[in-house]
C-alpha cells in the first residue's frame, strides 16, 4: 500500500525516509511542492549571510572552526567591514540580513546590539542572529536593539548522540529547545535545523528530529547533508566508533536530504526552508534547485568578504573563494526565474495563517 501524504505521523516519516520506489517519491515530491506553494507561495527570499566572526569556543565535533581544530588563522570583523557587506546586501534588494558566526565570547553583547542598530537604520532590512548559546540578557538586548529572528540548530533530538557529538558543552539537547523557546518568548522567530547522516543518526533519530520541528513549530528549519571536515573528530575515529549499523545508519547523501527537506515542508507547511549551502556543495549542478523543488523557499547567498570566507570552512568546499558576491546573487536570481518563481521582497518573515 502507497504511504500516506495526509496526515503524516512519526512512523510514516520515517517509512518515507527509507522509501527508495522512484514513482513513491516522486509523488512525495510533488506534494511537498504544492504545499510550499500554496502554503509560501512563489516567492524565493534571498538572505544575505555574513560570517562575523570564525573564533568558537565550542568543541562541535564536526565543525571545521570548532575551538579544538588544529591551526586556524581567526578573525572578526569590525563595525565597518559588517556595514560594507550589509550595504552590498541592501543594493542587491535583500530584505533579511544574517549575522552569523562560531560562539564567540570576544564579539561582545554591547557590539552586536550596535551592529544590529547600525545596520537596520541604516538597511531596514530584517536581521537574524546565529552566534551560538548566548546569556538571556545578551539575547534580549539583541532583540531590543531591532534583532528579528535566531537560528541555533539542535542537531540531533538523540541525547545521548547530542552528548558524544558536543564534549565538553555545558547543556543537554533539552537546554538548547529550551533556550528555543525562552528566544521566541522574548519576541524572536527561531530557527532550527539538524544535518542529515552524522555517524550515529539512524532513521529512528532522524524521524524525531522532524517531528521535533513540528511539536516546537520553528518558524525556520536548515537541512545539509552532513560532510566530513578535515581534521575534526567526527571525521575520524569517533565518526567510525558512532557510526550505527549498516541499514540502521543514515546516508549523508542528496536523495535523503532531499526527503527530509520534503517531510518538513509536510509537517510544517508555512515555515521557511532555505536550500543550503550543503546540499549545493553535494551536488553543484543541481542541489540548490533541487531543494528549491522539493519544499524549501529561501536562498542565503554569502556576502562574506572572500578573504574571510576562506577561514570560515566549516566542512570542505564552503568556502567558494572563487565566487564574488555578484556572482553568487546573480546564479541565485537565474536559477529562481528559470524554476519559475520570484524573488521575494520585504522581510520575508514566517507567514501564519
Ligand atoms: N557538515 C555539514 N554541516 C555542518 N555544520 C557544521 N559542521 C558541518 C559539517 N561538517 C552545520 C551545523 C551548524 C551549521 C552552522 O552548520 O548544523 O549548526
Amino acid at each position: 500500500m502507497p504511504l500516506a501524504l495526509d496526515a503524516i505521523d512519526r512512523p510514516v516519516i520515517k517509512a518515507w525516509l527509507k522509501e527508495s520506489d522512484e514513482a513513491a517519491l516522486d509523488a512525495l515530491w510533488q506534494r511537498a511542492d504544492e504545499v510550499r506553494r500554496a502554503c509560501v507561495g512563489h516567492a524565493v527570499h534571498l538572505r544575505g549571510l555574513i560570517e562575523i566572526t570564525n573564533h568558537c569556543v565550542r568543541h562541535c565535533t564536526y565543525c571545521g572552526i570548532a575551538a579544538c581544530t588544529g591551526p586556524l588563522q581567526r578573525y572578526r570583523m569590525t563595525m565597518d567591514e559588517i556595514l560594507t557587506c550589509a550595504r552590498q546586501g541592501r543594493d542587491f534588494g535583500f530584505g533579511t540580513m544574517v549575522l552569523q558566526g562560531g560562539q564567540d565570547p570576544g564579539v561582545t553583547g554591547a557590539f552586536v546590539a550596535d551592529v544590529v542598530r547600525t545596520i537596520k537604520h541604516e538597511t531596514g532590512a530584517a536581521i537574524t542572529l546565529s552566534l551560538g548559546e548566548r546569556d538571556d540578557d545578551e539575547l534580549r538586548a539583541w532583540r531590543e536593539a531591532g534583532a528579528d529572528r535566531y537560528l541555533l540548530r539542535f542537531e540531533t533530538s538523540d541525547p545521548v548522540l547530542y552528548g558524544r557529538i558536543h564534549p565538553n558543552l555545558p547543556g543537554t539537547v533539552s537546554d538548547r529547545f529550551a533556550q528555543l523557546l525562552r528566544m521566541r518568548e522574548m519576541g524572536y522567530e527561531i530557527g532550527t535545523g539538524v544535518m542529515v547522516g552524522i555517524p550515529g543518526q539512524t532513521w529512528d533519530t532522524l524521524a524525531d528530529d522532524i517531528w521535533a520541528f513540528r511539536d516546537y513549530d520553528m518558524d525556520m528549519i536548515g537541512i545539509g547533508p552532513y560532510l566530513p571536515s578535515r581534521r575534526t573528530p567526527l571525521a575520524g575515529a569517533l565518526g567510525q566508533e558512532l557510526a550505527a549499523a549498516p541499514g540502521e545508519q543514515v546516508p549523508n547523501d542528496e536523495l535523503t536530504t532531499l526527503k527530509a527537506i520534503a517531510l518538513t515542508r509536510l509537517v510544517c507547511p508555512d515555515t521557511n526552508i532555505p536550500s543550503t549551502t550543503a546540499l549545493s556543495i553535494l551536488d553543484p549542478a543541481f542541489g540548490r534547485a533541487n531543494g528549491l523543488c522539493r519544499g524549501a523557499n529561501v536562498i542565503m547567498p554569502n556576502l562574506t568578504p572572500p578573504e574571510y570566507r576562506l577561514l570560515y570552512e566549516i566542512y570542505p568546499g564552503k568556502a567558494a573563494v572563487h565566487e564574488t558576491a555578484e556572482a553568487l546573487v546573480d546564479g541565485a536570481v537565474s536559477l529562481i526565474t528559470v524554476l519559475g518563481r520570484t524573488i521575494g521582497r520585504g522581510p520575508g518573515g514566517r507567514l501564519k495563517p
